[in-house]
């Protein structure tokens, strides 16, 4: 039987790790599913009672991801284009209730392949901030994750926080994910891009790639021809099967390696030529039960959650957040659609309340 800490400071918590190695816990959601049938016998450190590690903060030069902060915490903070991509995935890590217990810190030092948050950190150039009762130091992303399920995090040591320097330009951002449905998935091939833009032109591009290799890795080569083009429409067309090197797809109960290189090529095109990174907010005119409705609407949000709480039809339900309860069923345009899987890839529709008795 091991033995259990849950420090209400984080000296104490550093002091612990000084002292002898334990398992870090947050969320737990990566930690206890991979103990399932097995005993649980480790050292456990629980960091959730440490105070002031929840909030996303502006620190003038960059933001700061505390190691608390949730996918929840990051979706409900306004943040700037540059984290609609990270927004993204947050959307489609698990189910609502993993997104309100699971870490964006914890997503990182599981240090899975196929972890949605990488490749976002990547682009976003993230650096991890570790700390020990001894000292604190900054790594980039890159440098933190070594390999499959590794990182350089010492016995004594702790990530306290995420960190996202702020561009010199105005930067858009996005990300895709493929797998082998829309919700609820670990991904085949998953690719985050970050474009700084300069008069109208891409003054610095970012594009990483995850699940096709032990680390999620940054396609510099890409990044490279992006660099000075317009950001128009025709951007996606450089993208090059070259520019795929730094890959290394293994074959897997999800997809082949070939199929992987091919599906990449596809969701790299795909999220450079996305609309979003060339406007990332929408001026959308629609009906809802009769009513003309004009707003401004974020991309990253879904509909059910500009009826909620734009509008305040709470009607409209989330439950399962993945296509399977149908408490969020609107009609749209004359059918029946789950609003929270829908986002706003169309800007003039109607929509209306959907009664069971009328389906
Ligand atoms: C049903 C389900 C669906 C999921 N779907 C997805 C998905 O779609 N995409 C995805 O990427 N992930 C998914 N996950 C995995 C998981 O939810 C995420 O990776 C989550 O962000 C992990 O965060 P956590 O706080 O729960 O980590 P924990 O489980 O608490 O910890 C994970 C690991 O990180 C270490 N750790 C945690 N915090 C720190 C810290 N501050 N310093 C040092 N080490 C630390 C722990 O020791 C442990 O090794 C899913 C999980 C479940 C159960
Ligand atoms: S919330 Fe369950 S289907 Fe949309």
């Amino acid at each position: 039987m091991g033995s259990y800490l849950r420090p209400t400071e984080l000296k104490e918590a550093l002091a612990a790790l000084a002292a002898g190695p334990r398992v870090i816990l947050a969320g737990g959601t990566d930690y206890y599913p991979a103990r399932v049938g097995q005993p649980l016998d480790d050292d456990l450190l629980d960091i959730t009672a440490l105070p002031d590690l929840r909030r996303i903060v502006d620190e003038g030069e960059h933001w700061r991801i505390p190691a608390l902060a949730t996918w929840t915490d990051l979706l409900e903070t306004p943040l700037p284009p540059l984290f609609d991509g990270l927004k993204l995935a947050a959307r489609e890590v698990g189910g609502v209730q993993i997104q309100n217990a699971g870490t964006l810190c914890g997503n990182l030092c599981n240090a899975s392949p196929a972890a949605d948050g990488t490749p976002n950190l990547l682009a976003l150039d993230a650096l991890v901030e570790l700390s020990s009762a001894r000292a604190t130091r900054r790594l980039p992303v890159a440098e933190f994750v070594t390999g499959n399920r590794a990182t350089v995090l010492r016995p004594e040591e702790m990530v306290t926080a995420l960190v996202v320097p702020k561009p010199k330009h105005e930067a858009r951002s996005t990300f895709l994910k493929l797998g082998a449905r829309k919700y609820l998935i670990i991904s085949i091939v998953m690719a985050a891009v970050v474009v700084e833009i300069a008069d109208g032109s891409v003054a610095n591009a970012r594009v990483a790639v995850g699940s096709c290799s032990a680390v999620a890795q940054r396609l510099p080569a890409l990044e490279a021809a992006l660099t000075g083009r317009p950001l128009d429409a025709n951007l996606a067309d450089l993208v090059q099967p070259e520019h795929l090197a730094p890959l290394s797809p293994i074959d897997d109960v999800r997809g082949t390696a070939a199929y992987r290189r091919e599906a990449a090529l596809t969701v790299v095109k795909r999220a450079i030529g996305a609309g979003r990174m060339r406007s990332p907010a929408q001026q959308v005119a629609f009906t809802v039960n009769g009513r003309r409705v004009e707003i401004h609407v974020d991309p990253v949000r879904r509909l059910a959650d500009v009826l909620r709480e734009d509008l305040g039809l709470t009607g409209t339900k989330v439950g399962c957040n993945a296509g399977d309860c149908g408490a969020c069923t609107v009609r749209l345009d004359g059918r029946q659609v789950c609003a929270c899987l829908r986002g706003w890839r169309r800007r003039r529709c109607r929509v209306g309340r959907w009664s069971p008795s009328r389906a």
